[in-house]
């Protein structure tokens, strides 16, 4: 594994522009549970359609924001972990793009600022009727009752990405600019199966530039990419981050 995690340090030192596509298995280690894990996945616990859909949320309001309203707290309670943190100060050392499919939120927490939230943050309210959208603070205390707009009183929803929807305006775009722009792509944390975000990842693969792979289970991609790290975030993305500076250091 530490060979794996050195080439691709020797990847990133000759890059001056990363794009990093995460997903679920990031914010894993900060106690948030991944969607197709079998037993501790979301979704083999949940039902997608009870639950993050349009008509989940227009037939059940209450029971789709008591879910939102338990990942909230689970999101507040976990915080960044050192893989978030990594790539954080990744970005002080390269210009570090960051595409997540997560809605928790913590790539910024931890410090990175160049960001598209494919899904959308669950953090950020959207009323119904009047399209206001509102940022909750993390510490604010969650209820698990439908939100309200706090500028025209009608319901709101979580601004997340449901199944059926469209992609936030010009996200996939940013991302995909970012792509054109990055001399190494960082694939870490996604079973890369929902598109059109696994889209990112396989054009990343088709082109000429190294992907490095960081998740502990194969992937539709696995067998594509160039440096295959199969620790969990936390530990490779650190471990990656030392191996740059010593290579750095080293002129
Ligand atoms: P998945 O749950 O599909 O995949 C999580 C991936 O993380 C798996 O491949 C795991 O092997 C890997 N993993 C688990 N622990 C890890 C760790 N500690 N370090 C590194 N990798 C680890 O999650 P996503 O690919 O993010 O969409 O799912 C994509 C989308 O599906 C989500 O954004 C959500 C969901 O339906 C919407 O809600 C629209």
């Amino acid at each position: 594994m530490q060979d794996a995690i050195e080439q691709a340090a020797r990847t990133l030192a000759s890059a001056p522009d990363i794009l990093v596509l995460s997903g679920a298995g990031i914010s894993a280690e900060s106690g948030i549970p991944t969607f197709r894990e079998a037993q501790t996945g979301l979704w083999a616990q949940y039902s997608p359609e009870d639950l993050a859909t349009p008509d989940a949320f227009a037939r059940h309001p209450a029971r789709v924001w008591a879910w939102y309203s338990w990942r909230r707290r689970l999101i507040a309670r976990g915080g960044p972990n050192a893989g978030h943190r990594a790539i954080a100060e990744l970005g002080r050392r390269r210009r570090v793009f960051v595409a997540t499919q997560n809605v928790d939120g913590l790539h910024a927490a931890a410090g990175s600022t160049d960001i598209a939230e494919l899904h959308g943050n669950i953090w950020r309210d959207r009323c119904t009727r009047c399209g206001a959208s509102e940022t909750r603070d993390v510490a604010e205390p969650v209820d698990d009752g439908p939100v309200y707009c706090r500028s025209c009183g009608a319901m709101a929803r979580p601004d997340v990405v449901w199944f059926g929807e469209m992609l936030p305006g010009d996200a996939l775009e940013t991302a995909q600019n970012a792509l054109e722009r990055a001399a190494a792509v960082i694939v870490v944390g996604t079973s890369n199966r929902v598109y059109p975000a696994a889209a990112l990842v396989d054009a990343a693969v088709d082109s000429s530039r190294p992907v490095i792979e960081i998740n502990p289970d194969i992937t539709p991609v696995s067998d594509a990419v160039d440096i295959r790290i199969t620790s969990a975030a936390s530990e490779a993305l650190p471990a990656m981050l030392t191996s740059l500076d010593a290579i750095s250091a080293n002129g």
